[in-house]
């Protein structure tokens, strides 16, 4: 990979023109792809270097295991967006909750579940820092259908990140969407693969249905009228972005290639959101105060 550091004759007509077309295709379709070297060009703008980018390829090497699912390995951390000063900080740690009347229909839908801390090797990476970036400029100041609760008056936004290593061994199948047809009880979900061993290529496919699917259902049992789109992480940051109250997704397992070696798959989840108002699920959990410990405050452009 030969990325050119362009920190200093950062091309601003380029980069806002290129977010400019990525917009337009979100706006129109509810939902986008971004491919590897469009984030890497993108990334490059920002003066991220070779090595920043090579580290967050080894992140996944490190985390402990998830509280509720046994086939994987999980650690988050939240980030508030504030868009009227310009920049984007690490909240303190607050428990994650998801419910059914999000769409979201688990054996844990409901449960409050405290995850281990994104490592401040991650929050600190600048590639890490301008993938929120770039989906902060994605997202601002375009129309989406409202959820129930959350303040659409403020320019701010609250992103939970997930940093998931999903596995797959003989006895147990790694299912990045164990709960099937779904949505993330957000405005707007992004998934960046940052690797994978070992996994065959139908493996983890998002499928991208339509609202009038069912929730919690296998991706067997759905109807092919509301399937609007079917796409695969292959390559190192390739990435899609979905209008989360628009449409659902669902994703198929990881399969092993080789059956005596664990398969894995890497990813960061960003799932954003409007701050709650009184009577949302995580109401309670939507603290905007610093990170205490861990506190990272990076500029949104
Ligand atoms: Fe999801």
């Amino acid at each position: 990979m030969n990325i050119l550091k362009k920190e200093d004759n950062f091309d601003h007509n380029i980069f806002f023109e290129e977010i400019a077309n990525i917009k337009k295709d979100y706006i129109k379709n509810g939902f986008v792809f971004i491919s590897s070297s469009k984030f890497l060009e993108l990334l490059s703008y920002l003066g991220v270097s070779n090595s920043e980018l090579d580290f967050l390829k080894t992140i996944g090497n490190n985390l402990p295991p998830d509280p509720t699912l046994k086939f994987r390995e999980s650690r988050n951390g939240r980030f508030f967006h504030n868009n009227s000063q310009g920049f984007i900080y690490r909240t303190e740690f607050q428990p994650f909750v998801l419910s059914s009347s999000e769409d979201f229909i688990r054996h844990d839908s409901g449960q409050l579940r405290k995850f281990t801390g994104l490592s401040e090797d991650l929050t600190r990476n600048a590639a890490f820092q301008g993938l929120l970036r770039i989906k902060n400029l994605i997202i601002n100041n375009i129309s989406i259908h409202p959820r129930p609760n959350l303040n659409y008056k403020t320019s701010d936004w609250v992103t939970t990140v997930f940093n998931l290593r999903t596995l797959t061994s003989k006895d147990l199948l790694g299912e990045p969407a164990l709960e099937g047809v779904h949505s993330d009880g957000v405005d707007h979900t992004m998934t960046t693969i940052l690797g994978y061993e070992n996994m065959t290529d139908d493996s983890a496919i998002t499928h991208i249905h339509s609202n009038e699917e069912k929730s919690g259902i296998g991706f067997s049992q759905t109807k092919k009228e509301y399937l609007l789109a079917s796409m695969r992480h292959k390559n190192f940051l390739d990435t899609v972005l979905i209008k989360d109250n628009e449409h659902k997704h669902s994703l198929s397992p990881v399969y092993q290639k080789n059956e005596d070696k664990l398969a894995n798959r890497d990813m960061l989840i960003f799932f954003t959101r409007k701050p709650c108002v009184e009577g949302h699920v995580s109401f309670d959990y939507d603290s905007n105060e610093p990170h205490p410990d861990y506190p990272v405050k990076f500029n949104v452009q």
